[in-house]
């Protein structure tokens, strides 16, 4: 059976064997001679030595690969940044707080994010600065340094921002989950796209025996290659698929796919397990691309999505009537190099991102498992609109004639996109978490 999937390939991906850095092909020896994909993405992204995001160089930016949101759209950290004022104070009145409001941004990139949140915080909550704890979790030594340039400014207005130390896991050295978050008490944990880089099992359920994509090494004609081979999945994705089946009422995998093919994450669960150890009670905020998908994660979920208290009740795009159905899975693994997407994940390993769509649904799954309630989840444009972004982009307008005319175009543009439920606005979304006990 594996036979005939291994070399079919699959639908828009290239599966062609690429050469293994060497340390890649190291990890993968240790392993017994063949790690899952999902480990495979996390070397690839995260490994200490030749990881995607701890290489010396950053892959934000014009030169890098990709820009976010925080970085090219000081509006947006304003509006966040009001939205986490409120939760802060929350979570700083719990009994179990001390008094102190714990703010914890894991993968924080070059910083634009916490710097613009503490600025919004010094401008409309200076009293935050009394109680704020500012925490940023990076695995990455290059980009851990930019954000200490970054928020030295706010530092030197005495914000208090700490890198603190977070586990390790045997794969890459860092792990995004169960260790990442640092120990404490309650607080407000946010991420913007991270969560798209936590690896991703790769299932095949189109036939009676699921089976999951494994990376093996074999010798190429210049060295060990990569390649992958489909078998049994790990113990990690046959607990996740079990829980899914069980969640959905569906005992049958086949009826979870349109073409055969899942992707399952139990690192969003491992993450926030680590949130509720670690926070015991607080929020958990997420911001990422992708949708509340419908299956594999929600045929139940689904109909328990959050009305969106912020947005008078508005729908988010991908669930306005006539759209919203529970989805079969849909392929969302892919690279990014250089602005241009890719679809031969094995290839390039540590010089392509590799990223797959966040499904909600999977973070509302997991949370409710582990005690969390989904407060708030809407798409960007409309989070952006609730704070009054249409007024600032005419604001941005009515600038274009002056002397910066370019940038102020391309930032009105940009806000615009953010705007536009039909656009960048609607592929991104908001979610907010909240957990009200204190213990695991
Ligand atoms: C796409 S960048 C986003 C950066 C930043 N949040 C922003 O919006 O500009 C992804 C970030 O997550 C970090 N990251 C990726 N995988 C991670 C992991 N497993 N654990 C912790 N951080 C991780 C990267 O180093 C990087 O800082």
């Amino acid at each position: 059976m594996s036979e005939e999937i291994d070399g079919r390939g699959w639908p828009l991906l290239d599966w062609a064997p690429a050469p293994a850095p060497e340390v890649v092909a190291r990890g993968i020896r240790s392993a017994g001679g063949r790690v899952t994909f999902a480990c495979f993405m996390e070397m690839a992204l995260t490994h200490p030595a030749v990881g995607y995001y701890t290489q010396a160089r950053s892959p934000l930016g014009a030169a890098g690969d990709f820009i976010t949101v925080p970085q090219r759209v000081p509006f947006f950290n304003r509006v966040l940044g009001r939205l986490l004022a409120e939760l802060l104070g929350g979570a700083a009145a719990l009994p179990t707080a001390g008094g102190e409001a714990r703010l914890v941004e894991v993968g924080a990139g070059e910083g634009h994010m916490a710097a613009g949140l503490l600025d919004f915080f010094e401008d409309e909550a200076p009293a935050l600065k009394e109680i704020l704890r500012c925490q940023l979790v990076e695995p990455g030594s290059y980009l851990r340094e930019a954000q200490r340039a970054r928020l030295a400014q706010a530092q030197s207005r005495s914000w208090r921002v700490e890198w603190p130390q977070v586990g390790q896991s045997p794969a890459s050295g860092h792990d995004a989950r169960a260790e990442l978050l640092p120990p404490g008490g309650p607080g407000v944990v946010v991420t913007n796209e991270l969560l798209d880089a936590l690896p991703v099992h790769l299932l095949h359920v189109g036939d009676e025996v699921p089976l999951e994509a494994w990376v093996q090494l074999q010798e190429g004609e210049s060295g060990p290659e990569v390649a992958v081979v489909w078998r049994e999945p790990c113990a990690a994705a046959s607990a996740e698929l079990q829980a899914v089946l069980e969640q959905t009422g569906r005992p049958d995998p086949r009826s979870l796919s349109r073409d055969g093919f899942i992707e399952l994450r139990p690192a969003v669960g491992d993450f926030l397990e680590g949130a509720a150890r670690r926070l015991g009670a607080g929020f958990v905020v997420t911001i990422d691309y992708g949708a509340w998908r419908g299956h594999p994660y929600s045929a139940a979920s689904t109909e328990a999505r959050p009305a969106d208290a912020w947005t008078d009740g508005r729908e988010p795009a991908d669930t306005q009537a006539g759209t919203c159905r529970p989805q079969l899975h849909e392929l969302t693994l892919r690279g990014y190099f250089r602005h241009e997407r890719r679809f031969d994940p094995l290839s390039h390993a540590g010089r392509q991102d590799l990223t797959a769509d966040v499904d909600f649904a999977a973070l509302d799954f997991h949370g409710r498992r582990l005690g969390f309630q989904t407060l708030l989840f809407l798409d960007l444009a409309s989070f952006l609109a609730a704070g009054g972004a249409a007024t600032e982009a005419d604001r941005l307008r009515s600038l274009v004639g002056g002397e910066d005319a370019l940038e102020v175009d391309a930032s009105a543009s940009l806000l615009e996109a953010l705007l536009d439920p039909a656009d960048v606005g609607g592929l991104f979304k908001v979610m907010v978490q909240v957990r009200e006990e204190a213990d695991l």
